[in-house]
């Protein structure tokens, strides 16, 4: 019965594609455990290109069940607004599940999220705009709306009245806004009831029957290790928990059941959004990785700020997450370097740190002490096995290995499909 977590290892857009791709047809459910529409991958199929916000990667892959966990917040606009658009390309999306748990996003959140991000200025955090952040706040407030609501609607209009006699003072008094109306919040989530309906089940017990009857599952994360709101570099993370420990807590799935925990790390790093982020590069280095390396938004097109490879941060995911396989994606964004730059540890205030630092006050002082590492220039694409590649990528690859701790059993060399070098088998 194995069930795999599969997670970011940095500040998200690893490339979780990648090792969604090679996991492919032997399973048999992919589960989105937290986040929402704030996330953003591109899968190419065949030529095809998909970009998916919401929906599960498992969607476009035929006999895989495509589950939203009770720990996703859903934009029902979206979500159907995804279906529709892969239902036109004529790809099924009649296995989707959805957990009558996950909570919804209403319209309030968005304007919520956006107009906060402006009252905050420049202490902003950067967010995506599409109101992941109140939504949760809201979950944990208690005043949340869940997909269960949507089916009965005196239930749904006393819960919209209860979190609107809130929120509309927050809208009205602090950002000056108009007050919404309880009647259009109900009309506008009562739309997509009916659509919704055959789609929303118990997938905590489904995800047990499905295991108990010897079923691959992988969990797949939104977000990042550093972003997850209670390990990552709070307050400019996501609101939720986009670490191991949340693949349970976002689907009914108890740890015990996790066989494997797969991290995605880039050869290099990136981060969206404001934030600590201290091998990040401000030159010509740094444009070089972003053109490179295509590092522009999926979600946002925002451009990503990039930097070189820190260790300790990829250390960190595999101990908070327990890491048990690494996939580095996008080596080949690194060849033609004469040098490569890695960063060890961090000197705060003068004194050495070979860990994150306990504070994040201190982390946003780190400054990388790197040790430099030789460079490539031959192309690495056709590289199948480690032996392929040429000696100082390898030597590379091992060096990063040892620094964080866990097996590196699958290294991206390209963006196709077949572009992987499968050290070890994932399953
Ligand atoms: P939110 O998730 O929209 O609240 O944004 C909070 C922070 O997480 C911001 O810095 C976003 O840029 C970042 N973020 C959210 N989703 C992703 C993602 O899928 N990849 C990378 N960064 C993300």
């Amino acid at each position: 019965m194995p069930a795999i977590v599969l997670i970011g290892a940095q500040w998200g857009d690893e490339g979780k594609g990648k090792a969604t791709d090679l996991l492919g047809s032997r399973v048999d459910a992919v589960v989105k455990f937290n986040g929402g529409n704030n996330a953003g991958h591109t899968i190419v199929i065949e030529g095809e290109k998909y970009a998916l916000h919401l929906l599960p990667s498992g969607i476009l892959t035929p006999g895989c069940a495509p589950i939203i966990g009770n720990g996703v917040v859903i934009d029902l606009g979206v979500l159907f607004e995804e279906i529709d658009g892969l239902n036109a390309r004529g790809v099924d999306t009649s296995e989707l599940v959805v957990s009558a748990n996950a909570h919804v996003i209403p319209s309030y959140n968005r304007t919520l999220d956006k107009v906060t991000e402006r009252f905050l200025g420049n202490s902003k955090i950067g967010t995506t705009g599409r109101g992941i952040g109140p939504t949760y706040a809201d979950k944990m407030s208690r005043i949340g709306i869940r997909v269960q609501d949507l089916f009965d609607e005196d239930v749904l209009r006393a819960k919209v009245s209860g979190a609107l006699n809130l929120k509309n003072q927050v809208l009205v008094k602090i950002y000056n806004r108009k007050a919404v109306e309880v009647e259009s919040v109900v009309a506008e989530l009562s739309a997509y009831a009916e659509r919704l309906r055959p789609m929303v089940t118990d997938t905590s017990l489904l995800l047990d029957e499905m295991l108990s009857a010897g079923k691959t599952v992988v969990l797949e994360a939104g977000q990042a290790t550093l972003l997850d709101v209670d390990h990552g570099t709070y307050p400019f993370v996501t609101s939720s928990n986009a670490t191991a420990g949340g693949a349970c807590t976002g689907s009914g799935i108890p740890p015990t059941r996790i066989t494997r925990v797969v991290a995605v790390v880039k050869a290099y790093t990136t981060r969206v959004g404001q934030g600590p982020f201290p091998t990040e590069l401000l030159d010509e280095a740094g444009d070089r990785l972003r053109e490179a390396g295509a590092e522009f938004g999926t979600t946002t097109g925002r451009p990503r700020r990039c930097g070189w490879f820190d260790a300790p941060v990829a250390r960190y995911a595999t101990r908070v997450n327990g890491v048990t396989d690494f996939v580095l994606t996008k080596l080949d964004v690194l060849t033609g370097l004469a040098e490569v730059p890695v960063c060890v540890a961090y000197d705060v205030d003068g004194v050495r740190h070979d860990e994150l630092p306990m504070t994040q006050a201190e982390f946003a002082r780190a400054t990388p002490i790197y040790e430099t590492l030789p460079g490539w220039s031959e192309d690495i694409s056709g590289a199948r096995t480690l032996d392929d590649l040429p000696r100082n990528a390898r030597d590379y690859v091992l060096a990063l290995e040892k620094m964080i701790k866990a097996p590196i059993s699958v290294i991206g060399v390209g963006p196709g499909r077949d572009e992987t070098i499968a050290v070890r088998d994932l399953i």
